[in-house]
Formats: structure tokens, C-alpha cells, sequence
């Protein structure tokens, strides 16, 4: 069975152990700095396999060497927004907490696949990158997965289907500047385009970037987790069942889409081996615009790492 490390006992890391697990998925271990929340966490979800006739072991521990022979380690270490708080805003003490875990990574799990999550994802993700030395294959984060997961479910409720019949995909940063793509979305093969006037999706568009923020202003504190979780969980799901599928994920490009030296979010190919293939998606010119302006803004952040 695979071995899934999860670095961040918190709620986004929490939840997805719980889904992994449950799953019969993978051996899990959570790690935490602060290791009685991860053993609570550990023990808590542990005793629900008796009820759920799921026998899979959590393990937890507050050290990096519980990582080793993690074939997959994924990173919710980090602090989650507040109210008012940018994911920027969040820069500073997430570097700091990146670089310890990315040291923890290469001295124990040093051909683990990398699936970073902390925010601000696509700084992380560049910054993971290069302090692991792994290939970009190897690191990539979990963002625009969860934003097309967020576009899905509110353009299924604005057409009263099931989220079965909907596709849709948002690229881009992780953050305010992400990209929702509705000219490339349908509801049962028809464009969304043809079923919305253009002031309704823009409604969409303008929802889908502020989901987060609306979540986080509605918990009062702390972050959304269970949808994060679950975008977790597909990427996840897909690299160890030995599938593809197509995913969007950040990851730092080198020439795609004329971008390159950053980690944004693009449709990919994710495999056994992780990013298998990034894939283009054919955009007009304001698309391309906009990507590169997103783009741009993740570089402004990634000029302010001290690294
Ligand atoms: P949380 O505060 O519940 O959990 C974070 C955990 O990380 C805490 O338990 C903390 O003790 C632990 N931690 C801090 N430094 C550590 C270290 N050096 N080693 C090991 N553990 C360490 O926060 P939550 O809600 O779980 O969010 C985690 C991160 O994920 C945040 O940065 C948040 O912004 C981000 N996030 C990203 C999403 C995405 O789509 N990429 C979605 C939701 C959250
Ligand atoms: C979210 O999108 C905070 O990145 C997190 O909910």
C-alpha cells in the first residue's frame, strides 16, 4: 500500500487524512509541530474504523522523519487566512514554514511526489520547487482544481443540474486574479455561453474568485477545508489508483503559454508519476492576457521571497 505523509494536522490537512483514509486509499501519517494535535487527530479518526469497517491506520508524529518511504507528502503546514487577510498577506510566515518543511522533505522523503497546499499556493509551489531540487513533475500545488471544483458547483446550482452534466476549469493564480474560464465550460456538452446571458456569468466569474474569501468571512476564523480536502483527495486518488487524469494544478512552466520562472495554475495530465504532461488549452487573446497578468502578479510576490 502507498504511504501518504500529510505535514499540517490542521483542518485542511485533518480533513484530507480523514478522506484518504476512509477511503482505503493509502497508509497515512500526519505530522505536525504541535504532535498531541496530531496524535488527537490520529486517534479520533482511528476510532472510527470499527463503525466505518475501514481498517487503514493513521498514524501521526511531530517530527520529519515519520516521512520516510512517504510516497506522497503533501504541505498544509502553514497559517490559514483571516478575515481581511490576502493569501499575500500570508507570504512572510508560510516561507519561513516552507523552508523547515522542504528540509524535512529531502532529507527523508526525497522521491516523494510534492503536492504543496499552504497559501499563497502558487509562491509556495515556486518555492517548494526550488528548495526541494525536485523536478517540476515531482512538485506541484493543489489550487485550480479546487477553484474549476467551486466554478462547477456554483454554475450546477445557477442551471439546477447535477454537477455530473457540468464541466468547467478556472486556471490562473490561486488568488484574486484566477481565471475562470467561461467560454471553455458547458452543462451537458452545450457552452455555458449559450445558456447565460453575459452579465449572469459574470456573476459567476466574479462568485467563483471570491468563494474563499466569502467562506472565510462567513467561519469568522480560519479557512475553508472540506472542498480543499476534497481537491486534495482527487489528486491524490489519481496518483496512486495509477490512472491519468486531466487536473489543473500550479506548476512552474518553462515556455508554456509564453510564461516561464513561475508556478501558476494550468490544466495538466497527473499520473502515477505526478505532472505527466502539462496541457495547453487553445485561448483567445484576452484569455492570454489575463493568464499573463495573473502570471505576473505571482512573480511580484515570488520578488519579495528572501530565499
Ligand atoms: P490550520 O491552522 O488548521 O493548520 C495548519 C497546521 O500547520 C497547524 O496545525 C500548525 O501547527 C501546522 N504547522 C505549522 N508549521 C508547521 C511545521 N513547520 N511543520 C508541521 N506543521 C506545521 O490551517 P488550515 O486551515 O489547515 O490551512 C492550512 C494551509 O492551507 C493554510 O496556509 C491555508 O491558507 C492553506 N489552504 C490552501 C488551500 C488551497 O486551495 N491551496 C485551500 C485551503 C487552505
Ligand atoms: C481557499 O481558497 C483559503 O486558499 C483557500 O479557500
Amino acid at each position: 500500500m502507498k504511504k501518504v505523509a500529510i505535514i499540517g494536522a490542521g483542518f485542511v490537512g485533518g480533513t484530507a487524512a480523514m478522506r484518504i483514509a476512509e477511503s482505503g486509499l493509502a497508509q497515512v501519517v500526519l505530522v505536525d509541530v504541535v504532535e498531541v494535535l496530531a496524535r488527537a487527530k490520529a486517534f479520533d479518526m482511528e476510532d472510527g474504523r470499527y463503525a466505518l469497517g475501514s481498517d487503514v491506520r493513521i498514524e501521526s508524529a511531530g517530527d520529519m522523519k515519520a516521512l520516510a518511504e512517504a510516497d506522497i507528502v503533501v504541505v498544509t503546514a502553514g497559517l490559514p487566512r483571516k478575515p481581511g487577510m490576502t493569501r499575500e498577506d500570508l507570504l512572510s510566515k508560510n516561507t519561513q514554514i516552507m523552508k523547515s518543511v522542504c528540509q524535512g522533505i529531502v532529507e527523508h522523503a526525497g522521491s516523494a511526489i510534492v503536492i504543496v497546499v499552504s497559501n499563497p499556493l502558487d509562491v509556495m509551489t515556486y518555492l517548494a520547487y526550488h528548495l526541494t531540487g525536485f523536478s517540476r513533475q515531482r512538485v506541484f500545488g493543489m489550487g485550480a482544481n479546487l477553484d474549476s471544483s467551486r466554478f462547477a458547483n456554483l454554475i450546477a446550482q445557477k442551471l439546477f443540474v447535477g454537477i455530473e452534466h457540468v464541466q468547467a476549469l478556472v486556471i490562473g493564480s490561486h488568488g484574486e486574479t484566477m481565471l475562470p474560464l467561461p467560454r471553455l465550460a458547458s452543462v451537458r456538452g452545450k457552452p455555458l455561453t449559450e445558456l447565460l446571458d453575459s452579465g449572469e456569468i459574470d456573476d459567476l466569474v466574479e462568485r467563483t474568485r471570491k468563494r474563499g474569501a466569502e467562506i472565510v468571512s462567513l467561519y469568522g476564523s480560519g479557512s475553508a477545508y472540506f472542498a480543499p480536502s476534497a481537491a486534495i483527495f482527487e489528486i491524490v486518488r489519481t496518483i496512486v489508483s495509477g490512472s491519468a487524469k486531466e487536473i489543473p494544478v500550479s506548476v512552474c512552466l518553462e515556455g508554456e503559454y509564453g510564461l516561464r520562472d513561475v508556478a501558476i495554475g494550468v490544466p495538466a495530465l497527473i499520473g502515477p508519476e505526478g505532472v505527466e504532461r502539462i496541457l495547453t488549452v487553445d485561448l483567445n487573446d484576452a484569455e492570454l492576457q489575463s493568464l499573463k497578468g495573473s502570471a505576473q502578479s505571482i512573480k511580484d510576490s515570488i520578488g519579495l521571497l528572501k530565499i
